[in-house]
């Protein structure tokens, strides 16, 4: 019904020639995988060598980030038409360290999320409360402010070409993840938010990936979750013998 994606995070790591050596056995590891979705999110600097280095492979490359405007006077920004040109065809948007180390918004990551649909870009918007957020109740009404925020004013047509990756901040890189039930409960709150917004059948369109210190030895069990369909890894996507065994445990 719904895609299971395992999209990789390699955050600001890798330099171009790491990048193809890792994605080139990726591909070999991975070439017999049917039914789960392989996405690695590279750096920019590498980006045009990793969509050469997967061609064949059932890989696709996201970047981790863009800017709104297709073109201007944006110094440092990458535009939706520049991924368009190398063939990315995935991106992530409001991931936590965005929004908390570049102060990205709602708004602003909302604007992105329309202008990577409209170039036929899937976005991967990123939601998750922190730590002081989960411990205060407050984690529901944080999840809801950032999916009704990224996808504002979005159709039901536009909402389901959307990925949602649920990354609760207090598991990102600390090694604590969040458990299985844990993050099933969030999870069925956003597809529940999802049916609100969109009806049943546009929500159960929609992939939900869990994010947050997910690795080969947890992953099978989140996976496993009604409705988490897919990981976004970190730290375990580095290396391309356990972000493969993450992907198989997608299966
Ligand atoms: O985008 C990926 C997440 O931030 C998860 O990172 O797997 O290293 O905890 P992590």
């Amino acid at each position: 019904m719904r895609k299971t994606i395992v999209a990789g995070n390699w955050k600001m790591n890798k330099t171009n020639a790491e990048a193809v050596e890792t994605l080139k056995k990726l591909a070999e590891l991975t070439k017999d995988i049917d039914g789960v979705e392989i996405v690695i999110g590279a750096p920019f600097t590498a980006l045009s060598d990793a969509v050469k280095a997967v061609e064949g492979s059932k890989i696709k490359i996201a970047a981790q980030n863009m800017n709104p405007n297709e073109k201007g006077a944006f110094t440092g920004e990458i535009s939706p038409l520049m991924l368009n040109a190398i063939g990315v065809k995935y991106v992530i948007l409001g991931h936590s360290e965005r929004r908390e180390y570049y102060g990205e918004t709602n708004e602003f990551i909302n604007s992105k999320v329309k202008t990577a649909l409209a170039h036929d870009l899937t976005p991967i918007l990123c939601v998750g409360e922190k730590l002081e957020d989960r411990e205060a109740n407050k984690t529901e009404a944080v999840v809801e402010d950032h999916v009704k925020g990224g996808l504002k004013d979005l159709t039901k047509e536009e909402a389901k070409k959307v990925v949602i990756a649920y990354e609760p901040v207090w598991a990102i890189g600390t090694g604590k993840t969040a458990s299985p039930e844990q993050a099933q409960e969030v999870h069925k709150f956003i597809r529940n938010l999802l049916t609100d917004m969109y009806g049943e059948e546009i929500a159960n369109e929609i992939t939900i990936q869990y994010g947050g210190s997910m690795k080969p030895e947890n992953a099978k069990e989140l996976m496993s979750q009604k409705d988490i369909d897919g990981g976004l890894v970190g730290g375990a996507s580095l290396e391309a013998d356990s972000f493969a065994k993450v992907v198989k445990a997608g299966l």
